[in-house]
């Protein structure tokens, strides 16, 4: 299953680093590409293509004025993360059956009712409010399992080595390193 996230609503001015939050939690976890409704904002993507520059994988981000062209072209299935929805542990049991292009809508600060209608399952995690990026994480790991967190991110300039302590990063051709084009830097701060 492919996975597009659809973002409503962007504003640049309060929502900059929420945005990018969401955006950057749909590639870890295995998103394909956002779409973003509201305002276009370029910084917002200028940071995203810098991030998928340095860290690898193949991710898009796509500016639309209207959802509403979106959800009517998809050729897929279509789920929006609303706290009125159906509880995210029993719809991703239904979802994960699927073997088409998932679309996951999330919200801004109103969600037209248009986006209720058009969904194939509107679904809560937790019915409590809280955030897009915890809605989105949480429902992508009920998707995906374990898998979610273990995407690869081949092409990166960056590579993180886990380490239980300090920081672990390899660089492919970086200008820090001891000469090599290849090289691994351990830091314990
Ligand atoms: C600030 S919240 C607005 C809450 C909104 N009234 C709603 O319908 O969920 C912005 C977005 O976060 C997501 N969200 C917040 N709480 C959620 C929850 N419990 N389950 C799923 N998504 C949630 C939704 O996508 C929502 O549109």
């Amino acid at each position: 299953m492919t996975i597009t996230v659809l973002r409503l609503g962007h504003r640049p001015q309060r929502d900059k680093r929420l945005s990018t939050h969401l955006i950057l939690c749909a590639r870890a976890l295995g998103a394909e590409k956002v779409i973003y409704t509201g305002m276009r904002d370029p910084r917002l993507e200028e940071s995203i293509v810098s991030v998928v520059n340095e860290w690898g994988g193949s991710f898009d981000i796509e500016y639309t004025a209207s959802h509403r062209g979106v959800i009517r072209n998809w050729d897929g299935k279509i789920v929006h993360l609303t706290m009125y929805g159906l509880q995210a542990h029993e719809a991703s049991r239904e979802v994960k059956e699927i073997d088409e292009p998932l679309l996951i809508v999330v919200g801004g600060a109103k969600v037209p009712w248009d986006v209720y209608e058009g969904a194939d399952w509107n679904v809560s995690v937790t019915t409590q409010p809280h955030s897009e990026v915890s809605a989105l994480a949480i429902f992508m790991h009920l998707l995906q399992g374990d898998m979610a967190l273990q995407h690869e991110f081949p092409g990166g300039r960056l590579k993180i080595t886990p380490n239980p302590k300090g920081k672990d990063v390899e660089i492919e051709g970086g200008r820090r390193g001891r000469g090599s084009a290849k090289t691994k830097s351990s830091e314990s701060t």
